[in-house]
């Protein structure tokens, strides 16, 4: 079995009777939604909370029953994926864009679990480009601000168009290589105007599972 696999499928035994679950976007929550599929079909009452256009389109397939965040006063706990994540369990995400919601999904998630495959773990984070949602008015300026900081912007394009998010905003993506205050270089992206959120997600995981080889390794953080 895959790596990703092994740890999306892993974390669904996280999820019990009547929970409201946040799920989380990717390629390894893919394999969490699947399983979770199969057990809503044998009877698992849950409602999902989703994060991205995209993860909602398969649980309509899948058949799990979504219920919409305004509508939920917490969430118990939420699967989620992650591009990097370091020894002091910070983490980059959005490499899928979906980084908004699954921040504001984490925020009211009593239990935050991230699926990872050995190969996003690394001893500091920043090796993978980090992803900034920024408002579409006037990102010519703002891209223009993090040059002359030196964060090597890049905006994200796709199939040569502007990557639009679920909520019709920019992605920039920051080629750091390395970051050395992840907490100064939080504050500093949430206060820059036009920034709409970041991908630096710190102090957020509570579990992490990672599939190394063919066994996961489960890190209660919190
Ligand atoms: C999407 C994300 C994903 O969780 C992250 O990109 C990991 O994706 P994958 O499991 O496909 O590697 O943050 O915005």
């Amino acid at each position: 079995m895959k790596e990703k696999q092994l740890a999306g499928e892993e974390a669904v035994h996280y999820i019990k009777e009547g929970m409201t679950v946040g799920l989380g976007t990717g390629s390894t929550v893919y394999y969490s939604l699947m399983k979770l599929g199969e057990l809503v079909k044998n009877g698992l009452k849950i409602k999902g909370v989703s994060t991205s256009k995209s993860t909602t389109a398969l649980c309509e397939q899948l058949g799990i029953p979504l219920i919409s965040i305004n509508e939920v006063n917490r969430i118990d706990v939420t699967i989620d994926g992650v591009d990097e994540v370091d020894h002091k369990f910070n983490g980059i995400k959005g490499g899928g864009g979906a980084l908004l919601f699954e921040k504001v999904v984490a925020s009211i998630s009593d239990k935050v679990i991230w699926v990872s495959d050995s190969s996003k773990v690394s001893q500091s984070i920043g090796h993978f480009p980090l992803p900034v949602e920024i408002v579409p008015f006037g990102y010519v300026h703002v891209l223009r601000t993090l040059e002359n900081h030196n964060l090597n912007p890049q905006l994200r394009v796709k199939q040569n168009e502007i990557y639009k998010t679920d909520s019709g905003n920019y992605i920039v993506d920051l080629h750091l290589k390395e970051i050395e205050n992840v907490e100064q270089l939080s504050s500093f992206l949430k206060n820059m105007t036009g920034v709409v959120e970041h991908g630096l997600f710190l102090n957020v995981v509570d579990t992490l599972i990672v599939g190394d080889h063919d066994r996961v390794n489960i890190t209660i953080v919190k």
